[in-house]
């Protein structure tokens, strides 16, 4: 297993986001994790990448505790993750705000990087290299060169999902990469998940567009209050009474074609 959780509890003041979860995700999946809003999904995320400390349970993430290590030692194991609100430097450059992701797996110091000693200029070269990798990856190569500030939405979503490529990850937390998108642009973004999995990276994926997740899922763990509804094959959650009574209902749109 690439990532294993086992009783996973994170509380905030009375309430309980994430209770006594257990989930584990296999390497080489898609792997979404739906729920109605304030489920725990975000707050999932921030658990894994090491900005929230749980209160009980453990995290393995291949084949390492992830207890007590800080979110830079997590992102060096190989997890990355996008932001539900984005988080773009917009004042800066489109392949700049990639450098800065690609930084994240960079091993030299600050004292390395004012000295500009050699092995910080291989580390430089190798960054940049890595940054045009996921624009291109992205479709993102020519605009390359603009201000972040002057890119639609669609492409900024895109340009979150190439700044966390451009660590290398071998798995990729998406959290909600299709929200406000239009529908050729969902498209656009089905199939870049679906390349990436074809990389070899696995996905977690929060997303609450169902046309998406049903058709680029390989495994959907649905949670109801932090708690573990039900996990299963996409043909397998939309048919399960529990999860059509709780979350699917009435507002169920699969359309994206
Ligand atoms: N830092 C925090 N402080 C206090 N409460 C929090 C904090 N983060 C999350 N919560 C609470 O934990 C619960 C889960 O929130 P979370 O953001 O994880 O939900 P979500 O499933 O991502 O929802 P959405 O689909 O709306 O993004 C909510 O009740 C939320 O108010
Ligand atoms: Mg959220």
């Amino acid at each position: 297993m690439l990532l294993e959780a086992s009783g996973l509890t994170k509380s905030f003041g009375g309430v309980t986001a994430i209770a006594d979860l257990d989930f584990q995700v296999p390497a080489g999946l898609v792997y979404a994790v739906i729920g109605p809003n304030g489920a725990g999904k975000t707050t999932l995320f921030n658990l894994l990448s090491g900005i929230y400390r749980p209160d009980e349970g453990r995290l393995r993430f291949a084949g390492e505790d992830l207890g007590g290590r800080q979110p830079y030692q997590i992102a060096r194991l190989g997890l990355a993750r996008t932001f539900q609100n984005l988080q773009i430097f917009f004042n800066l450059s489109v392949l700049e705000n990639v450098m800065v992701g690609a930084h994240a797996r960079g091993c030299q110091g600050m004292v390395a990087a004012l000295l500009r000693t050699p092995a910080m200029r291989r580390e430089e070269r190798q960054i940049r290299a890595w940054a045009w990798e996921a624009l291109d990856f992205c479709g993102l190569g020519e605009l390359a060169a603009r201000p972040a500030s002057a890119l639609p939405y669609g492409a900024l979503k895109r340009l979150e999902v190439a700044r966390a490529l451009a660590a290398q990850p071998r798995l990729l937390l998406m959290d909600e990469p299709a929200a406000g998108l239009n529908d050729t642009e969902t498209l656009a973004m089905r199939d870049l998940i679906g390349r990436l999995r074809d990389q070899g990276i696995t996905v977690l994926l929060v997303e609450h567009h169902m046309g998406l997740v049903m058709r680029v899922s390989d495994r959907i763990l649905v949670l109801d209050y932090g708690s573990r509804l039900a996990e299963g094959t996409p043909a397998e959650i939309r048919a399960n009474p529990q999860v059509i009574a709780a979350y699917l209902g009435g507002e169920v749109h699969y359309a994206v074609e």
